[in-house]
């Protein structure tokens, strides 16, 4: 195996889940797996999810092919799928049982017209705000009208995402709560179909418990992170991906010589420098050139020159270390501590980001 991995700490995982499950008491929990579990392995999360006495009752994918992966996983859990019902998923996501995302009347029409073996199960998007997926809340209410009359069609949810739900002001928030609210309020109110309602992401399930309804559907938090650095951190979160590597070379510098790619580097003075086969082909930023560190034997160390495909180059001063010393990428040593976050707020991003981007080329452990 090569020498750079993630560890995929899956006991954090657990505990994410379960502060996630107190915190939002009687509501289900889906628990949104797209993108291949956010970079950290979709068969082995969903397989540790699985294991906990009070799993997820749902799991969430953006893509039919993910949502079908999730079945081969899980055979009998349901498994909601938030792209739109395409002519192109619609036979798949009937053979996979996978529940579907529906919001317009092209895919009433798209369910009539195909023979169906069975009732398709369908959640219906609103859109409160979001502006990219859904109906629109002003014209929710007659869509649902419609959609229960219709044969061969099961309600099993109705739902919104929230836009900005992370933000430390949740004027905008509060806005599509209201509207989601008014629509269901009236749906019930003529004793209309809804399914199961819900709404809340993680910047939701930490901050607006008014919106966790039937069910939530955290993603970031579960994988150890707060969606930005506004929410309050109303539980604790551990990241479950850790990152190592270790040297695989070490050359002297002398003072004025330069190191990698177009010479955005020169010794101040006579140094050694390590390289370490972790590069952008395995995810990592370029933009982090000269501005990153490392943990070695617990102390930071500075990333020098061009990030490249395959390498970096870190300045180990004085210190002689031997080829093969463990490095930690992003993970803690010592007092050390280097995390999603501390790259995303140099990148201008979010964890999400860096956990996606950790390419296939870097071997998961789990543990
Ligand atoms: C529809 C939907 N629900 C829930 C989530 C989870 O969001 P988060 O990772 O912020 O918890 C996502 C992720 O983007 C999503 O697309």
């Amino acid at each position: 195996m090569r020498s750079t991995f993630a560890i995929i700490h899956l006991r954090n995982l657990k505990f994410n889940f379960n502060q996630i499950r107190k915190k939002v008491k009687g509501s289900k929990v889906l628990a949104v797996v797209k993108a291949d579990a956010y970079g950290h392995g979709v068969k082995q999360v969903v397989l540790a999810l699985e294991d906990l006495k009070n799993s997820p009752e749902f799991y969430g994918t953006a893509l039919t092919d993910e949502g079908i992966e999730v079945r081969s996983i899980t055979p009998s859990k349901p498994v909601l799928v938030f792209e739109p019902l395409s002519v192109d998923n619609i036979n798949q996501s009937i053979i996979n049982d996978l529940d579907v995302t529906i919001f317009s009347e092209s895919h009433l029409k798209l369910i009539q017209k195909f023979l169906l073996p069975k009732k398709i199960k369908v959640h219906i998007k609103i859109d409160t705000g979001m502006g990219r997926l859904g109906i629109h809340h002003k014209d929710a209410v007659e869509f649902i009208r419609r959609v229960n009359k219709i044969e061969n069609i099961e309600i099993s949810g109705t739902y919104t995402h929230f836009a900005s739900s992370d933000k430390k002001n949740k004027k905008f928030a509060l806005i599509q709560l209201e509207r989601f609210k008014s629509v269901i309020s009236t749906l019930k109110n003529e004793r209309i179909k809804t399914g199961l309602v819900h709404a809340s992401n993680s910047g939701a399930i930490l901050d607006l418990p008014e919106a966790n309804f039937d069910m939530v559907r955290p993603g970031i938090s579960l994988y150890g992170y707060y969606p930005s650095l506004e929410t309050s951190e109303s539980f604790e979160l551990k990241p479950v991906m850790s990152l190592h590597s270790e040297i695989d070379s070490i050359s002297l510098k002398r003072k004025g010589e330069s190191v990698s790619y177009g010479q955005l580097w020169k010794a101040k003075e006579d140094s050694y420098i390590a390289t370490i086969p972790f590069g952008y082909a395995d995810g990592l930023n370029r933009n982090l050139t000269n501005s990153m560190n490392v943990i070695i034997s617990g102390k930071y160390f500075n990333q020098v020159g061009r990030v490249t495909m395959d390498r970096i180059c870190v300045n180990l001063n004085k210190t002689k270390f031997k080829i093969g010393t463990k490095v930690v990428l992003l993970g803690n040593e010592k007092d050390a501590f280097i995390d999603a976050w501390t790259w995303s707020k140099k990148l201008k991003t979010i964890p999400y980001e860096i956990t996606c981007s950790i390419s296939k080329r870097v071997p998961r452990i789990y543990r």
